[in-house]
């Protein structure tokens, strides 16, 4: 039976013990198209929108309940201001965050830090999405991340090494997080779903469609595809002075994301209906 989107009050603040506090008068309904838009970001329990380009927890939500269940183990393994972590939680999903950045790690535990005996209370280090040495092959039931889209916002000033928010070129970005790709691949459970937030930018007056790179990268280390939704932005500024420079440059703001779900195959799964012959040919 499908869960219902129950969003919890704020339990942080009312600093609940006795278990989480599910409010039901904040049911929502889950998204059923592919367009996704949350005017209103949540900020029940510890969500706050003060990690910069963090993704709204309506999204982690619905990725979590449509895509896994009670007990299971998700993996965020790029997990910034820890979202994806406090919903596995709340959702009494087992879960692993990892960030590159400690100030992100520290950021996370505090935000996690509610509930205490919770035995879903997630496990959270400093690491690198490229060396997930210490997951086994095939352990994870989900993984949901939302790693940078390019240099558009450093999370850090380029004394981290690996840190992708860093990097600039669009090819070496792709070349380094493909690592990560084929990281996430293997420890994925077979015929589990990895969902990835990833947005585009412009260069040179230009768009550069990083999510679709990105998207081929999935596809060509051996995922398929199960949605392409489009996430609409609201943090986009309109302001006069966009607006005057939207005209002056004659070109349009971005104001929407990718959230790709791909699924990793089982093994020896026919997938002929799936897979499109034309693909290994371009
Ligand atoms: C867009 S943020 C994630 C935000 C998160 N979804 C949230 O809601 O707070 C991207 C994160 O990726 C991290 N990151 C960059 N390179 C990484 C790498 N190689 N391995 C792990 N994390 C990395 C950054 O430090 C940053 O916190």
């Amino acid at each position: 039976m499908q869960e219902k989107l129950y969003f919890p009050g704020n339990i942080y603040k009312k600093k609940f013990l006795g278990g989480i506090n599910m409010d039901k008068s904040k049911k929502i309904d889950e998204e059923i198209t592919s367009v996704w838009s949350f005017p209103n970001r949540g900020e029940w329990s510890t969500h706050s929108g003060d990690y910069r380009g963090n993704f709204a927890p309506q999204v982690a939500r619905n990725v979590i309940l449509k895509y896994s269940k009670k007990d299971d183990l998700i993996l965020d393994p790029m997990c910034g201001g820890g979202t994806s972590l406090i919903e596995a939680k709340l959702l009494k999903r087992h879960s692993l965050g990892f960030d590159i950045n400690p100030k992100a790690v520290r950021i996370t535990k505090e935000k996690l830090n509610f509930n205490d005996k919770c035995r879903f209370h997630p496990k959270v280090r400093v690491g690198d999405v490229r060396y997930l040495d210490d997951i086994e092959n095939k352990s994870i039931d989900l993984i949901i991340t939302h790693p940078p889209y390019l240099d558009i916002i450093k999370y850090s000033k380029g004394e981290i090494k690996g840190d992708l928010s860093n990097i600039s070129n669009l090819n070496v970005f792709i070349k380094r997080f493909s690592q990560g790709i084929k990281e996430l691949f293997r420890v994925l459970k077979g015929n589990s779903y990895c969902a990835i937030l990833i947005g585009d930018t412009r260069k040179g007056g230009h768009y550069v469609p990083l999510s679709y790179y990105v998207m081929e990268k999935f596809l060509k280390n051996g995922f398929v595809m199960k949605e392409d939704i489009i996430k609409i932005q609201h943090n986009c500024n309109s302001s006069s002075y966009w607006k005057k420079k939207v005209k002056q440059y004659n070109f349009h703001l971005i104001m929407h994301e990718h959230l790709f779900v791909f699924r990793k195959p089982k093994t020896n799964e026919n997938l002929d209906r799936i897979k499109y012959s034309h693909f290994n040919e371009i």
